[in-house]
């Protein structure tokens, strides 16, 4: 015999994006043990995940900003990474490839200050922690510079 129960559907609490629902952020990836607290912040309007794929479609290769094309990819050392460490010439390298992410700051969803930790500086570790899943190589493809030496 089938269990009444069995066949019940939960009620529902309310549409998904209703107010009385916690973001899933808050709820879960804030939780005690649940990794690094993760922030969202709201991105300028035009600065969407779309808005970034159409601007490298754009732009291409000046996203690199302003290294020689004949010497791509640069070598790059550790002092060399340390000079570029402003908001309008910030790069930064991860696993050994370095790129410049000026032109990416105001994309991230994470924001601005948080990326700015890592100017100038190798970023993998931080990277990981916040988000191992994240395909930077993509992303970030049009701001490869170089390669750490
Ligand atoms: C430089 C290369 C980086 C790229 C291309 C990048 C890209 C992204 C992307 C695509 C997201 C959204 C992830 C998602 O919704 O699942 C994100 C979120 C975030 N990122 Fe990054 N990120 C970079 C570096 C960093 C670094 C170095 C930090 C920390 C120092 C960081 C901190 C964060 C934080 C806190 C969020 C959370 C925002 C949220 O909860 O959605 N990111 N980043």
């Amino acid at each position: 015999m089938t269990d009444r129960n069995s066949l019940r559907v939960p009620p529902m609490r309310g549409p998904p994006n209703s107010s009385s629902r916690k973001p899933l952020l808050e709820t879960s990836l804030s939780a005690p043990g649940a990794g690094p607290r993760r922030q969202k912040i709201g991105l300028k309007p035009g600065h969407s995940a779309m808005d970034w794929a159409q601007l490298k479609q754009n732009k291409g290769n000046a996203l690199k900003g302003n290294i020689d094309p004949s010497h791509f990819p640069l070598r790059v050392t550790k002092e060399e990474l340390k000079r570029h460490n402003s908001r309008d010439d910030c790069w930064v390298a991860l696993n050994r490839k370095v790129y410049n992410i000026s032109p990416y700051l105001d994309f991230h969803p994470g924001g601005v200050d948080i990326l700015m930790k890592c100017a100038g500086k190798d970023g993998t570790l931080l990277f990981q922690k916040y988000h191992h899943w994240v395909n930077a190589d993509r992303i970030l493809d049009s701001c490869w510079v170089g390669i750490m030496v």
